[in-house]
């Protein structure tokens, strides 16, 4: 079968890929070939970061490969924590805390719109290719769930009463930011020769 490295280290969005590209592609985990250092993202966009991931492995590697970076986008934020989402808080990608100063932000706010969206980078036979997904919906006044992980907690997708923490992985991934962008991806991958 033809191999794709993916750029991350997160088995959770490893796991997900390769469930969705199964049958089309061997999805490995750039550490399978080496790679276990931290990438730097230090790019200031989503599709900055997934690009400088992709173009590190590629670099290091010579092989098709693609990376994705997410953040959770708040309208009157003006789209913060965006890029910074994991290091909203601090350094640590402390999701309790990175949640907490977010609904501190949004105190006595009434515009809660916000949204989750995925950048996807893929480099295929040398040329780069983008992905997106974008999940629309709102903060909630109080995190409630356990499933999931991150922001999970305090999301409440557009359509639904219920956080992405008080729904199943299935659920989740059926409607997820990350599942439309892999969905793009799979699609394309599955339109090559
Ligand atoms: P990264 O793209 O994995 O670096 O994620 C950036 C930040 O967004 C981290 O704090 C993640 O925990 C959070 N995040 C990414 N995807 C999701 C998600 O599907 N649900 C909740 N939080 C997420």
């Amino acid at each position: 079968m033809k191999q794709l490295v993916f750029a991350t280290a997160n088995a959770h969005k490893i796991a997900e890929v390769n469930r969705l590209l199964q049958g089309l592609y061997e999805v490995v985990p750039m550490h399978v070939l080496g790679i276990t250092e931290d990438i730097p993202e230090t790019a200031d966009t989503l599709q900055g970061n997934a690009l400088l991931k992709a173009q590190y492995v590629h670099q290091r590697l010579g092989i098709d490969c693609f990376a994705e970076d997410t953040g959770l986008e708040v309208e009157v934020l003006n789209g913060a924590p965006g890029v910074y989402s994991a290091r909203y808080a601090g350094p640590h990608n402390d999701a309790q805390a990175n949640m907490r100063k977010l609904l501190d932000a949004l105190k006595g706010c009434d515009n809660r719109r916000a949204r989750f969206r995925t950048v996807i980078v893929l480099i295929y036979k040398g040329q780069t290719q983008l992905f997106e997904g974008i999940v629309p919906g709102h903060i909630a006044q109080v995190p409630a769930g356990t499933n999931g992980f991150g922001y999970d907690p305090i999301f409440v997708p557009q359509g639904y009463d219920r956080t992405f923490a008080q729904m199943s992985t299935a659920q989740k991934n059926a409607i997820s930011h990350r599942s439309k962008a892999i969905a793009r991806l799979v699609d394309f991958l599955k339109k090559q020769p």
